[in-house]
């Protein structure tokens, strides 16, 4: 693991105590199953009604397994490098009596069999992790059955660039559309380095892996908004999040 990366991985097991410390209430949340948004729910619906296996990539506080399985999914694996993310998804999986399973290990290296997933589920802040996009995109090629599908609900490429001022939006005098990384000042365990990567990347580092493209969606809401802040930049002007649905030609 490169020096970055390892760095950003000790970041992330200090940031994903917040999935301990707040066991209860993500319990609570992971139950109710509901973490997949309404246009998520709209453009997985065809996919799941197969009964996918799913492998979920960087999966995090692991809610959206939850929500996957309600929706249909057959199985869920969840891959993610931080073991205290990993344990307490996997905890509550036992807890709620679900069959969901965690892998610890680095994306884009996925001690999974080619061709094991019927979907392959990711995004809501996993791709600015990813150093090497096109290894990313490899990987989940090699992850994917033949007409498997790769959905990636994400935040915009530009959303680096919008200040969280409330009274109009305004573009930060240190970030770059084209900028290659920054550091997050606002994550939890300071320092950790943020890749960036423009739509255009995404979508050629996709077809370029072997996948069609058949759904990419911009949208004016962000996929998470933090508590406390209003910002101009989330009113419906300026591009927040997308969706890409692409499927593993046969
Ligand atoms: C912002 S969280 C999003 C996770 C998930 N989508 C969610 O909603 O909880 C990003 C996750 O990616 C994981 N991560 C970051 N880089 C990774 C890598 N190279 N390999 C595996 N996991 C990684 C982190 O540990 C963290 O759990």
């Amino acid at each position: 693991m490169d020096a970055e990366v390892a760095a950003n991985r000790v970041a992330w097991e200090k940031a994903s105590q917040k999935h301990v410390d707040e066991y209860d209430e993500l319990l609570a949340e992971a139950a109710e199953r509901k973490s997949l948004t309404q246009r998520e729910l709209e453009l997985l619906q065809p996919v799941l009604a197969g009964a996918p296996l799913v492998v979920h990539l960087q999966s995090g506080h692991g809610l959206d397994d939850f929500a996957l399985l309600d929706r249909g999914a057959r199985h869920v694996v969840g891959v993610d490098y931080s073991v205290t993310a990993a344990t307490a998804a996997h905890r509550r999986a036992r807890q709620l009596e679900v069959g969901t399973a965690y892998v610890v290990a680095e994306v884009p290296v996925v001690p999974l069999k080619e061709g094991c997933a019927g979907l392959v589920y990711t995004g809501k802040g996993a791709l600015i992790w990813m150093r090497d996009l096109e290894a990313w995109a490899h990987e989940v090629a090699r992850l994917l059955e033949p007409e498997g599908r790769l959905f990636v609900y994400e935040a915009h490429p530009t959303v680096p660039l919008w200040s969280w001022d409330e009274d109009e939006p305004r573009i930060r005098p240190d970030r770059g559309y084209f900028a290659r990384s920054h550091i997050n000042d606002s994550f939890p365990a300071n320092g950790a380095q943020e890749w960036q990567w423009s739509l255009g990347e995404i979508v050629t580092a996709v077809v370029r892996a072997g996948l069609e493209i058949e759904t990419l969606e911009e949208y004016a809401e962000p996929f998470w908004r933090p508590g406390g802040v209003q910002a101009a930049a989330w009113q419906g002007r300026l591009p927040n999040s997308f969706a890409l649905l692409a499927r593993r030609k046969s």
